[in-house]
């Protein structure tokens, strides 16, 4: 056995955070000359932003910077020190006026929510005119998957396993936010999801470790551009560290109990590949990890993140994360709340008085030290600095005669690169006889009641995105087939008819009530639609989940789509005529019913801004689909946790043989519907054997894992090849197959191309029970698909 990398220091205290000292510093002192008359044309104080030119290499530049920051730091008040510390959002309770006042008094460091210069604009004016040290206010926002111009939630962006395609949404999404005067996003979201129950699995980029820590790397790669300090950069904030996809039972915000093995090699490595992409902050989760909030875990905060990762920026507490120390039952009171967060490690608190009402007097009682404060405090004011902040508060705000006339204005919006990532992103998972694509010709009836749902085809977290600038189905198709096809539509039924749900899902926090049901009775929606499938040769449903339906707090306890839907489609079906199901969700369905019944089903997600042209291009056979799952696709909501990496037990099922004892449910197959990974195209792929340059492999050593793609059918068309490998006996049990590496190729008809995985031990290696990063000697199985389940094996030997 060989130690790739070093041993974690998990060990015992993964459940007993330590109260040991933060970091240190770390980096020299030296005093540089702040502002000069030039660069500050205003009486009295040298202003806090008067940043030194930047310097050459990134040593001098990181000590100028720490010196910077450090001198600024020595001239702040605790006061001072604790404000900014403070992440507010404008609201109700925070008018403009006040957050600006609040600033200006030093009493808040950092705003979100707001979204035009125009707004920040005043906000930075308070804070570097007058507030007394003129420390520039920072600026956030949540933007996922998409500024201004929405692009497919990051599901789907995932479901492209295009990299280029996932950082050019992320790049896209910080030039509009960065021209709208914002710092930073909280984002990637990169938790591992293997609960579809979870609503916030619409958020991530799914269930597997290899495949979100690439998406991680590109989304903090498009967000942060070549260099944080670039007026059309963005900080990003990966969150929410940590495991917060795992939470019991899918149920948001619940509790988190997981072994350090689990956690440590397929939980936390796309946080680390995050924070490796040099991420600017990270957002804390909220749930707790066997039993010690996130907010409070200096395990977790400091041991692993600080220590071991090097983490170099600023933390953030979620949503009133602090307070609710208290509800978790492991401080008394927000005082204790307070000194457990700051002794944590958790720099900026986001929305909550805890910092500012209790900070003063425990610092006075030495409960927490001033050095406990200018760590964190040094972290703030670091990305602000790196931000660019401080050499020009206003960088990403302008001067107000460069605002645009219309924040909405169509020219602001990137719609080709919307359109091109979201039909990427749409994974086919039924196509039978060839209904798809569809002829240009003949009726066509639309119905389902998201096929005209400018709302819900965003998806939630849809940041500054505007409805009625989003092309709904309809309108794609309408616009796709004008003077050659006839599009009839009918709604046909509401998505629930539910009134408990509908009150629910108008109740998230919203403006305006997004579900606004059809009065009529259900039959007669049903009976409009069954009218315009008889007129046509081809019926296109468009059926899932309103969008709250797939959001923060939105778990849900069935994966099927709702009764009224599903009256619908059976009504449809029963027409005889060919159904074609768009799917627009954000968790995996149940899908049962339509695997059976429909003659072609399309996953789209939520593909925002371009959505209904996108599918359009695709339904069409203008542009041949090639997305796969991120996510395994259950058969029913009794078998979650349904995930392709699991590992190996000791009676798997042994499929035809019943009753035998082996791990199964007996009412269903075993099993997904769907397989991490899978995806159709409209033409054929074929693979040949895999062969391997060597049947061993010596340590420091490679082997070559290679097969042979052929496009066999008539289109021209992208495939991902996927990479997995088995380790079938090692110190613990491992899982069936992990994916290692993938490769998205374009054929055409009849092209054959040879893919070569590169396989060293990095990608044999595991946590081993003592959690060490090890590749273990003997063999390892290589397989290679086009998705996780059918796949071609090989076989070597590490030696
Ligand atoms: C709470 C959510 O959990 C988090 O993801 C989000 O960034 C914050 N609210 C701020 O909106």
């Amino acid at each position: 056995m060989q130690i790739i990398s070093g041993k974690p220091s998990l060990g015992r205290n993964a459940q007993a955070p330590t109260q040991g000292t933060r970091r240190a510093p770390g980096l020299r002192w030296r005093r540089v000359a702040l502002a000069t008359a030039l660069a500050f044309p205003l009486a009295g104080l040298s202003p806090a932003w008067a940043q030194t030119a930047s310097p050459d290499s990134s040593q001098t530049r990181l000590e100028t910077k720490s010196a910077f920051v450090a001198d600024l730091i020595g001239r702040m008040t605790l006061d001072e020190k604790i404000g900014q510390l403070r992440l507010i959002s404008i609201g109700s309770d925070m008018p403009a006026a006040k957050l600006a006042d609040e600033i200006a008094a030093g009493r808040i460091g950092a705003s979100f929510n707001t979204v035009t210069r125009k707004d920040n604009r005043p906000l930075q004016a308070a804070a570097v005119e007058r507030s007394r040290l003129k420390i520039p206010v920072l600026f956030a926002y949540d933007i996922v998957h998409g500024h201004r111009t929405v692009f497919p939630i990051s599901l789907g962006l995932a479901s492209t396993w295009d990299m280029q395609a996932v950082e050019l949404a992320a790049r896209t999404a910080a030039v509009e936010a960065a021209a709208d005067g914002i710092d930073m996003t909280f984002a990637p979201m990169v938790d591992i999801s293997r609960d579809p129950r979870w609503g916030r699995t619409s958020e991530g980029f799914g269930e597997d470790p290899h495949l979100v820590s690439e998406a991680a790397r590109a989304s903090v790669r498009g967000f942060q551009g070549m260099s944080l300090a670039a007026p059309d950069s963005i900080g990003a904030s990966v969150k929410h560290f940590a495991l917060y996809g795992a939470v019991e039972g899918g149920r948001d915000y619940n509790t988190v109990d997981m072994s350090p093995m689990r956690m440590y090699q397929d939980y936390l490595p796309p946080y680390r590949a995050a924070v490796d992409a040099g991420a600017a902050g990270v957002m804390v989760a909220l749930n707790s990890i066997n039993g010690v909030p996130a907010t409070s875990n200096t395990w977790l905060m400091q041991d692993l993140l600080r220590k071991q990762w090097g983490f170099k920026g600023v933390t953030v507490s979620d949503h009133g994360a602090i307070t609710e120390l208290v509800k978790h039952g492991v401080a008394r009171d927000s005082r204790e709340a307070a000194k457990l967060a700051i002794k944590a490690g958790i720099d900026l608190s986001m929305a909550d008085q805890v910092y500012l009402q209790e900070l003063p007097r425990l610092v006075q009682s030495g409960e927490v030290s001033m050095q406990e404060i200018d760590n964190a405090v040094r972290e703030v004011l670091g990305v602000k600095y790196d931000l660019g902040l401080f050499s020009d508060p206003f960088r990403r705000i302008g001067t107000a005669d460069g605002d645009p006339v219309d924040v909405n204005a169509e020219q602001r919006l990137h719609r080709a690169a919307t359109r091109d990532v979201a039909r990427k992103s749409l994974v086919l998972l039924e196509n039978r006889n060839g209904t798809l694509p569809l002829r240009k010709a003949g009726t066509i009836a639309l119905v389902g009641p998201l096929a005209d749902s400018p709302i819900d085809i965003m998806g939630s977290w849809s940041a500054a995105g505007v409805a009625k600038q989003s092309v709904t189905l309809r309108q794609g198709l309408e616009a796709a087939v004008r003077g050659r096809a006839r599009v009839v539509y009918a709604r046909g039924s509401n998505v629930t008819d539910d009134p408990a749900i509908v009150e629910y899902l108008n109740f998230l926090n919203w403006d305006t009530p997004e579900v606004v049901n059809d009065k009529r009775p259900a039959a007669d929606q049903i009976a409009e639609a069954v009218r315009a499938a008889q007129q046509a040769d081809v019926v296109v449903a468009a059926v899932g989940e309103a969008r709250g339906m797939s959001h923060e707090s939105s778990s849900r306890t069935s994966l099927e789509l709702p009764a009224s839907q599903r009256d619908l489609l059976a009504a449809l079906k029963a027409t005889g005529k060919p159904l074609v199901l768009v799917l627009m969700n954000g968790r995996p369905l149940a899908l049962d019913w339509a695997k059976k019944n429909a003659d072609a089903v399309l996953e789209t997600w939520y593909t925002g801004t371009e959505g209904g042209h996108a599918i359009s291009d695709v339904l069409f056979g203008d542009y041949n689909p090639a997305g796969k799952l991120p996510v395994s696709f259950a058969r029913s909501v009794g078998q979650i946790p349904t995930y392709y990496n699991h590992l190996r037990i000791g009676r798997p099922f042994t499929p035809g043989k019943p009753g035998n004892y082996t791990s199964q449910y007996f009412e269903e197959p075993n099993g997904p519907l769907y397989p991490f990974g899978y995806g159709l195209s409209y033409t054929r792929f074929e693979l040949s054997d895999v062969s391997l340059s060597a049947p061993t492999m010596a340590r420091g050593g490679r082997v070559t894992a290679s097969i042979a793609v052929r496009n066999a059918g008539d289109r021209a068309g992208e495939t991902v090849v996927q990479l997995y490998i088995e380790d079938p006996a090692a110190s613990v049990a491992r899982p069936v197959k992990e994916l290692k590496d993938f490769r998205k190729i374009m054929l055409q008809p009849g092209e054959q191309q040879v893919v070569r995985f590169e396989i060293d031990e990095q990608k044999l290696a595991f946590y081993n029970a003592k959690l060490e990063h090890v590749a273990e000697d003997g063999q390892f199985n290589v397989q290679i698909g086009l998705d996780s389940q059918d796949v071609k094996v090989g076989t070597f030997e590490l030696r």
